[in-house]
């Protein structure tokens, strides 16, 4: 298998394929004003294997077109929707977030957790916005640090990652300069990169390698996975996911 490969091995038994929580996704709800009769049309967008899709299902009179890169997070969307008789609601959809088949002003709502980064934040915020009809929500969370100052390791690391790692007030002002007016901020908690997402991630290493036959691509997957776990142990202070939340003017 090539590390692609092994990665989305590795991710697509899990309840979710980066830091969250239920308890954050409903409180990124709850700053939409919403109506309530009116069926919406939701998009979420880089879904995984769907952990926030089924409490978006759950918790919204709505239709769900979940979209992702890989048919395996897919599967697993449509087993667990299977499961809790959400499919009626949810619709999933192969494709890249670059390149949506949507139409102008066609949804209500625009969700997308972790993974916005992979086309850029504000590549994100210009291009999904026609998607979005007046008045409809985005709901994304996104690499922020949480603090003014921080150690050179931590803002190395990132600044390599991810250059557009920034503050929640400049990630706004990006909000506010095309088009949204921001509803909501706010972080994710430690325990939701802890308890819900390295945790699990490091109890499926053992079977994770064992699978892959100990192969040295696979040790490379468990040491980054480990290292970028590592620091955020040791820097969780400096940084997190902001949650934004924000309406189209
Ligand atoms: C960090 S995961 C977050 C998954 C899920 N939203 C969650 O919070 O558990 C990022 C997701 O974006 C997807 N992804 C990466 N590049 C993509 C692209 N170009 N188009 C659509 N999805 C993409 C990945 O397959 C992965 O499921």
């Amino acid at each position: 298998m090539t590390e692609l490969e092994l990665i989305i091995d590795f991710h697509k038994n899990s309840e979710r394929q980066g830091p969250g929580s239920k308890k954050e996704t409903l409180k990124a709800l709850g700053f939409m004003d919403l109506p309530i009769t009116q069926k919406l049309k939701v998009a979420d967008i880089g879904c995984g294997s769907g952990g926030q899709t089924i409490t978006l299902a759950q918790n919204l009179n709505a239709k769900i077109t979940a979209v992702d890169l890989f048919p395996e997070f897919l599967s697993e969307l449509n087993e667990k929707a299977k499961k809790f008789g959400l499919i009626e609601k949810i619709k999933t959809l192969e494709k890249s977030m670059e390149d949506l088949p949507f139409k102008n002003e066609e949804y209500d709502i625009i969700w997308s957790e972790g993974a916005i980064y992979n086309i850029g934040f504000e590549n994100g915020l210009k291009k999904w916005k026609d998607y979005l009809k007046v008045g409809g929500y985005l709901a994304v969370s996104e690499i922020t640090w949480i603090t003014y100052s921080r150690p050179k390791e931590i803002e190395d690391f990132w600044k390599q990652e991810y250059p557009e790692v920034d503050t929640a007030s400049n990630k706004i002002k990006l909000i506010e300069n095309n088009g949204y007016s921001l509803v909501g901020y706010f972080y994710l908690k430690p325990e939701s990169w802890i308890k819900n997402y390295y945790k699990p991630m490091k109890e499926r290493f053992k079977a994770f390698l064992e699978r892959n036959n100990n192969s040295s691509i696979a040790r490379k997957v468990v040491d980054e996975h480990n290292a970028e776990m590592e620091l955020y142990l040791k820097y969780k202070e400096y940084y997190s996911y902001g949650f934004y939340i924000a309406r189209k003017n």
